[in-house]
């Protein structure tokens, strides 16, 4: 555990900012692994190293897991919030990335932007391919309460999050549901 989470951990789940308390949870963990398992079965030949930017990577969880799958990988995080010097603060929601990408991972971020298609097309500029979770509104008993309870601007269904990744121009190669159940995740070129 980090000292981040740590520091998470004692406040209220009501303060912490974009849920971080939770960040050790294993539902966080099940998604990174998938996310990994997805980025290494992309076809990247000719992409080598493989530079890949981890956009809202938080506690950079995602990076260990990609390490262990694929070995030239040139791994950048960037983060609101950044947890560590390494991590380059960088805001989706009003920010180009700085250079251009061959793969953006975005897990359990877009929940926290307003305008999902517009970051989703400023994305499209800067990098080949995408692997992109969102936390679906078709497992939800109640949207509107999970949105209230984690403090999310934006609750897609699974068709609604499909479309605006075409609407951006992406193309969807492969898409896998974490365990839980309530999160898919998007392979897209
Ligand atoms: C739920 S956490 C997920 C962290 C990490 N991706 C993971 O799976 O462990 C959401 C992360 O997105 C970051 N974030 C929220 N809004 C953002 C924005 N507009 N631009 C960049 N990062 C953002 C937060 O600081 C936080 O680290």
């Amino acid at each position: 555990m980090t000292w981040f989470s740590k520091v998470f951990r004692r406040k209220a789940a009501s303060s912490a900012p974009f849920n971080l308390h939770e960040q050790d949870n294993a539902a966080w963990k099940d998604r990174a692994r998938i996310a990994a398992d997805m980025v290494a079965n992309l076809p990247l030949e000719g992409h080598r190293p493989v530079k890949l930017a981890d956009i809202g990577c938080g506690d950079c969880k995602f990076a260990a897991e990609i390490g262990a799958r694929m070995g030239e990988v040139l791994y950048r995080g960037f983060d609101l919030l950044p947890q560590s010097p390494e991590v380059q603060r960088y805001d989706i929601s009003t920010e180009d990335l700085p250079e251009s990408f061959d793969i953006a991972v975005l897990l359990g971020v877009l929940e926290y932007v307003e305008d999902v298609p517009a970051a989703l097309e400023r994305l499209r500029r800067s990098v080949r391919h995408l692997v992109v979770s969102h936390s679906v509104k078709d497992a939800r008993p109640d949207p509107e309460r999970s949105m209230r309870r984690l403090k999310w601007k934006t609750l897609m269904s699974e068709e609604e999050f499909s479309t605006a990744l075409e609407n951006a121009g992406f193309s969807i190669a492969d898409r896998r549901l974490t365990a839980n159940g309530k999160t898919v995740i998007w392979a897209c070129r």
